[in-house]
Formats: structure tokens, sequence, C-alpha cells
């Protein structure tokens, strides 16, 4: 079911997220919720938080980036309980969008590359290494899971002057072409 994306002004959206155990319930159609919602609205990633769940489960499809991106083409995966353990190389710029900030763009310093320790959707642990692309956008999403939002990664000034657009995304004034909710 394609659920509504929670926009920036939502607590749900700043609360730090809690792991989750097997038994949590109707877990595959969760994922598959998730995947629909993203797919629904042109997103690659997708945090649980982002459908007012505050729990630390998020997805990610970048195939739809392959044409530039060939590494992108198989980049499908869901994310349980992750903790990134290490964040490595030079920080690099990219230009940045979230489903919970509509028509909002910036480009965000990161890490080049991320180790993560994460469960899969049978509950497998794996620790994986990405880098490039990859790595950015599972940032991008972990840190959903932790309250941040990549506007809170802008430089200072970038900040400033992106706060009365914030302001006005948090008082519902803002167009997007999927349903979205603001609680
Ligand atoms: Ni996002």
């Amino acid at each position: 079911m394609i659920k509504p994306v929670y926009v920036y002004g939502s607590s749900v959206l700043r609360r730090v997220a809690e792991d989750i155990t097997p038994d949590y319930p109707n877990l595959n159609q969760l994922y598959e919720d998730m995947f629909e919602t993203m797919y629904q609205s042109d997103g690659i990633g997708l945090a649980a938080p982002q459908i007012g769940l505050s729990i630390r489960v998020f997805v990610i499809d970048a195939s739809p980036l392959a044409d530039e991106h060939p590494d992108m083409k198989d980049f499908k995966k869901i994310f349980i309980n992750a903790k990134i353990t290490e964040r490595i190389g030079n920080p690099i710029l990219f230009n940045e969008g979230c489903l919970s900030i509509p028509n909002i763009r910036e480009d965000v310093e990161r890490p080049e590359t991320v180790t993560i320790e994460y469960l899969d959707e049978n509950f497998a642990p794996h620790i994986e290494k990405f880098e490039g692309l990859a790595a950015r956008i599972i940032q991008h999403e972990y840190d959903h899971l932790d309250g941040i939002l990549f506007t809170d990664r802008v430089s200072p000034i970038r900040r400033q002057l992106l706060k009365s657009k914030l302001n006005a995304i948090a008082k519902g004034k803002f167009s997007a072409s999927y349903r979205v909710k603001l609680v």
C-alpha cells in the first residue's frame, strides 16, 4: 500500500528511531509498502520514519540512476537495525534531495566510504563497505534514523538562506506530486 510521506515539520522525522526484532508485525508488508511508496514518489531511498514509523529500517533502490551510474544497476536493498561503524575518505560534495523536503536540493558534504553493519530482510547479519554514490545514499537514509535531515548538514550560510523555505514546508505551503502528511 502506498503510504503518505511525512514532511519537514513532522516530529517523527526528528526522533531517534528504535531497533526492531523479527517479531515486528507484518514485516513483509512493511517492506512492500516502503518500496511502493518510494517508487510512487520517484525516490531512490526511503526510511521508515518518512512513513511515520520510528524504527530503524530503510530501503534503497538506486537502479533508476543506472543510466548515469552503471554500478547502481543492482543496488536494491533493505537495511534493518543498521549501524555505520566507519566513515572514511575525503568529504565529497553532492547535490541531495529528500522526499520529506519537497522541491529543495542542496549540496551536502559527506565522507566517501562507509562500513555498515545491518540485518537483511531475513534478519541475517552483514558487514559491508560501500563507496561513492551507494555510500552517499546510505548515509542520507541512515541519518533519517537518527532524526537528522540533509538540510541540517549544509553550510550555516545555506541553512540561513533555506530557513524560510523550510518554514513554509512545515506550514504546509508547498506542492508535491505524491501524498504527504504533516503532523
Ligand atoms: Ni531523505
